[in-house]
């Protein structure tokens, strides 16, 4: 059971917090939110306000995570607060996106809350310190869970030649992470969605299956690959991306990135930024997509699920709908830590 003091000690410091950071602009109070936590981490403040972990394993792709709830990838692109982050319980962190090289992303302003809705529209456009930096900070990191390392390409590189920098991604990363994410679904790298499909996503993952094969065999450790699709897909789409994925054994998949839907937040302040919209908007569509591509894949891949996760009942339905694992963004931005115990909890139940 949740130990009620620790609970709302650790859920009032949140609001409070929120409410003075939702005072700044968006990616400044990520920003400073980040190096709150990295401080108070430092000071040993984290562990006496949150849960500790919830112990209840699910194995996916050959790996024992503790329990289902990770972290999606976007919040840590550097790996520069795997240690900070690491203290709030979730089950698995995934870091990144990051591109061969480093690059500055789009102008700022580039991140927007939209708070009627529990949303945001991001377009930060991949912006990182590049691969060596993020390797250095893996490289040193005291946290001990399971890692995911998420790739991209840089925004020079054609789109015909991506393969080139997830290459180079895979092969820097591989000897680091518990997984490796291929990321073809960001909105804000101009020409990458259609990478998702046909003999595009063939040309894109076969060389990286193979790459994979070599490494393993070199390393003597597999490491599990897996793709990071849109909701934006029709059922077509989708048929064609399953089938290819299956073909090409690859090991598991993300389902989903954030949508260009903004039907959602239309008249709203910032409701017509351009970007990828996620949180509370997405919740039905990801599920939708996660529930189809459960259907698709016929339980030869899992999925893990992410997208407007804002509670245990979202948590329960989108294993319900056949994710393994599930991952938290937006709805970790907006109700903070607590969320990650509560989700793990309720999956747990229903895994018993
Ligand atoms: C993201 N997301 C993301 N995904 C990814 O694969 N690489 C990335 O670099 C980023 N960057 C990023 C930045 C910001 C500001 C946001 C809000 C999101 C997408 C994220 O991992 C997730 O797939 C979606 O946001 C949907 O989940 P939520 O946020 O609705 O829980």
């Amino acid at each position: 059971m949740r130990s009620g003091t620790h609970y709302s000690a650790g859920h009032s410091m949140y609001s409070l917090a929120k409410k003075l950071l939702f005072t700044l602009s968006g990616e400044a109070a990520h920003q400073l939110a980040l190096e709150s936590l990295d401080a108070a981490a430092h000071l040993r403040l984290i562990k006496p306000f949150v849960e500790p972990m919830l112990q209840a394993p699910v194995q996916v792709m050959g790996l024992t995570f503790p329990n289902a709830v990770g972290l999606a990838a976007g919040l840590d692109k550097n790996a520069d607060h795997l240690n900070s982050l690491g203290q709030l319980g979730f089950g698995f962190i995934e870091v990144g996106t990051v591109t061969p090289r480093p690059q500055p992303g789009n102008p700022k302003p580039r991140l927007f809350r939209i708070p009627e809705q529990e949303a945001i529209i991001n377009r930060m456009g991949f912006n990182n310190k590049g691969l060596n930096h993020l390797l250095a900070q893996v490289q040193k990191r005291r946290y001990s869970g399971l890692l995911g390392i998420n790739l991209g390409k840089n925004l020079t590189t054609p789109v015909d030649r991506a393969v080139d920098d997830y290459l180079l991604g895979l092969e820097g990363v591989y000897p680091q992470a518990d997984y490796i994410t291929v990321n073809i679904s960001s909105p804000n790298t101009p020409g990458l969605r259609s990478l998702q499909y046909g003999e595009a996503l063939k040309d894109l993952l076969k060389p990286l299956k193979e790459a994979q094969a070599r490494l393993a065999d070199f390393h003597q450790r597999y490491v599990p690959l897996v793709v990071k699709v849109a909701p934006d897909m029709n059922d077509e789409e989708l048929h064609s991306l399953a089938a290819t994925l299956r073909e090409l054994k690859l090991d598991g998949v993300i389902a989903t990135n954030t949508t260009l839907d903004k039907s959602a937040v239309a008249g709203l302040k910032h409701g017509d930024e351009q970007g990828g919209l996620s949180g509370r908007p997405l919740t039905e569509a990801s599920c939708l997509i996660t529930r189809k591509l459960t259907e698709a894949l016929e339980g030869e891949l899992p999925i893990i699920g992410v997208g407007g996760i804002f509670s245990a009942e979202d948590a329960v339905e989108r294993i319900k709908a056949g994710a393994s694992l599930i991952q938290l963004y937006t709805g970790f931005i907006y109700r903070g830590p607590g969320l990650i115990s509560e989700c793990a909890e309720a999956i747990a139940a229903i895994n018993d």
